[in-house]
């Protein structure tokens, strides 16, 4: 199985298995900037940085929705009906496209989801997109980023 195989089938199904019980990492995700960074580029401070790169609307740009959503770019066959582009940076930005590791049969097992392309992510994911391209950028350190949004599994 090739890496381009996997498809984006979105949070909401990750969501539904990864709840209280396990830690709550859709809980955690949901109340982070990160689930709302498609929003942001709604609101005057994305106008204001669009208008000054002669862009009209943020959220329909290449060039902020590489950063602000999740797999953008990727032809339309990489996503399934339940992955919602609005949903912003989601768990699949970080772990890789979830259609054939979902399973609780394949997740219980490391080995067997990161075969099926699960990603665990460390610095270097971060830093494809928290780095000077960003027009707002802050300087990026990962503890201390890393410290606002984890989400440690309940053993
Ligand atoms: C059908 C339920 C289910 C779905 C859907 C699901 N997971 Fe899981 N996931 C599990 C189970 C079960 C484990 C095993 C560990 C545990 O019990 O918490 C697991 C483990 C993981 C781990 C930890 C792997 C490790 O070895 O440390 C990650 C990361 C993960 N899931 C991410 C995701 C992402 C991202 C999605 C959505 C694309 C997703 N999961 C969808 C049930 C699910
Ligand atoms: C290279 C990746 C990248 C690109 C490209 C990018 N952004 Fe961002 N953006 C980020 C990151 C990362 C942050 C979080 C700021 C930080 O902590 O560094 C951010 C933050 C923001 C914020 C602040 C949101 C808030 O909650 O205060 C706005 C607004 C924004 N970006 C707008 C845009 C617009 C508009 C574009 C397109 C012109 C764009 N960004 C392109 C990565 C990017
Ligand atoms: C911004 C990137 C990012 C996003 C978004 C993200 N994760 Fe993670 N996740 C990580 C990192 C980094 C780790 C730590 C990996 C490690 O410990 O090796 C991790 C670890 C995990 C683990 C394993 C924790 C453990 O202690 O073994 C689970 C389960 C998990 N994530 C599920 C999810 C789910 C479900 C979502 C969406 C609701 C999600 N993640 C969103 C970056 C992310
Ligand atoms: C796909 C692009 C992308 C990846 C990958 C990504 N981020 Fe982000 N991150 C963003 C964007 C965009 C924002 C700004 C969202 C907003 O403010 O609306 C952001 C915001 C954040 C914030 C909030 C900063 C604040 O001002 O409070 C933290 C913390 C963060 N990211 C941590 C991480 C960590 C840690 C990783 C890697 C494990 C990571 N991010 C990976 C795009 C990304």
């Amino acid at each position: 199985m090739v890496e381009s195989d996997h498809k984006y089938i979105g949070s909401g199904k990750c969501v539904m298995c990864h709840t209280k019980a396990k830690g709550d990492q859709g809980g955690i995700w949901k109340t982070s900037k990160h689930a709302k960074a498609f929003e942001a580029l709604a609101g005057d401070e994305a106008k204001a940085i669009a208008a000054r790169r002669g862009i009209a609307d943020p959220q329909k740009a290449a060039e902020c929705l590489k950063c602000h959503t999740t797999g953008a770019g990727l032809p339309a066959e990489r996503f399934e009906p339940s992955f919602k582009p609005e949903q912003g940076v989601q768990c699949e930005a970080c772990h890789g496209p979830g259609s054939d590791y979902k399973s609780t049969e394949t997740m219980k097992s490391r080995e067997d989801s990161v075969e099926a392309g699960l990603i665990l992510p460390d610095e270097k994911t971060c830093v494809a997109c928290h780095n000077p391209e960003s027009p707002s950028y802050q300087p990026f350190e990962f503890k201390t980023y890393w410290e606002k949004i984890a989400h440690p599994a309940r053993k």
